[in-house]
């Protein structure tokens, strides 16, 4: 039996070669964390997200003020309407008072160093659960759309966020927001554009958090949402979001998308982005609580995966766990 010649064991015969071989990491600054905020007082548990909790205003602080000692860079705020604030033009969306608004307001003025990152689409004001206004045969009608979008975006900026995230994938918003936010002087408000949404089956969870699920009923968001099956088209809805003004991409959902991670990170050099959306974070949850996963073993991959793939940083309701872990070692 010859020795063979190249022995890559060799490299992984010790942890101090291990370590200083290793191409990615993983930290705190790549984390950020998408969170549920509500009218109610206190905190309500989400059953198909174990461990997740729609926030009140006075809980969301608590959260936000662990978020920064654990060094989250960045909060993502949903917000969950009650259904007499839902309507057919989503006009609570913009409103000065709002609780989205609300919420962005108190932790600018609380933690200002904290990043807020808000998300734009309407279904959490629509009656029907739909991304956009829609017409009679319930098709969501774009231009219109994006207006209503823009009224969004403003009022969000001038509540302080930081980072607005247009999740809605209606044609041509991106352009739209950046140039009415360079209108109202917002010049620094940076603009993370969900760029390829696909239309996934893995946001049940999250349609069961902000309560849009039952509104939505049986119609689902393919007019709109991507294809799963299509990959190039996803390239072109980058390019497009990038001409238009975004500052940063991203894909969603996360792990079944890890190519498009890779191909959008070499082909455009900008800072990309992925969602682990709330399907990936249940099933996950699913197997821990059943035993038959390790579940910081599994966490801390599944985001190392987003990493070697290309990303510049994760959504994931993991991370503020993921961050007391990354603390500890
Ligand atoms: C809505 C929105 C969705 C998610 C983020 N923003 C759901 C949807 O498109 O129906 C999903 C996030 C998740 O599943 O964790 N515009």
């Amino acid at each position: 039996m010859p020795h063979p010649h190249y022995r890559p064991r060799r490299m992984r015969h010790d942890e101090f070669s291990r370590r200083l071989m290793r191409e990615n990491t993983l930290t705190t600054d790549d984390l950020i964390y998408p969170v549920f905020v509500h009218e109610p007082a206190g905190r309500v548990a989400v059953p198909s997200m174990p461990g997740v909790e729609r926030l009140s205003i006075e809980e969301l602080l608590k959260v936000a003020e662990e978020a920064l000692e654990l060094g989250i860079p960045v909060i993502d705020l949903f917000p969950v309407l009650d259904a007499s604030q839902k309507s057919l033009d989503a006009s609570a969306a913009w409103a000065e008072d709002g609780l989205a608004q609300r919420a962005i307001r108190a932790l600018k003025s609380r933690f200002p160093e904290l990043g807020v990152m808000t998300d734009v689409a309407l279904d959490p004001y629509t009656t029907h659960g739909q991304d956009g206004i829609i017409d009679d045969k319930g098709y969501v009608l774009n231009d219109i759309t994006v207006e209503a979008l823009v009224k969004q975006s403003l009022s969000h900026a001038e509540a302080g966020a930081d980072i607005i995230s247009p999740s809605d994938m209606m044609d041509g918003r991106i352009g739209a927001i950046r140039r009415a936010l360079d209108a109202d002087h917002h010049l620094n408000v940076r603009i993370m554009a969900y760029s390829a949404k696909y239309a996934s089956a893995f946001y049940g969870p999250f349609r069961d958090a902000v309560g849009s699920a039952a509104s939505l009923g049986k119609a689902d968001k393919k007019t709109y949402q991507m294809d799963p099956a299509n990959g190039d088209e996803a390239m072109r809805e980058i390019a497009l979001d990038l001409e238009e003004g975004a500052d940063m991409v991203m894909v969603k959902p996360g792990m079944p998308y890890l190519d498009l991670v890779r191909r959008v990170k070499e082909t455009f050099g900008v800072p990309t982005f992925a969602y682990q959306v709330s399907g990936e974070y249940a099933m996950m949850k699913a197997a821990f609580a059943n035993g038959w996963l390790d579940e910081r073993a599994c966490v801390l991959e599944s985001l190392l995966g987003f990493k070697r793939a290309g990303a510049d940083g994760v959504l994931t309701y993991f991370a503020p766990q993921v961050a007391r872990w990354l603390r500890e070692r």
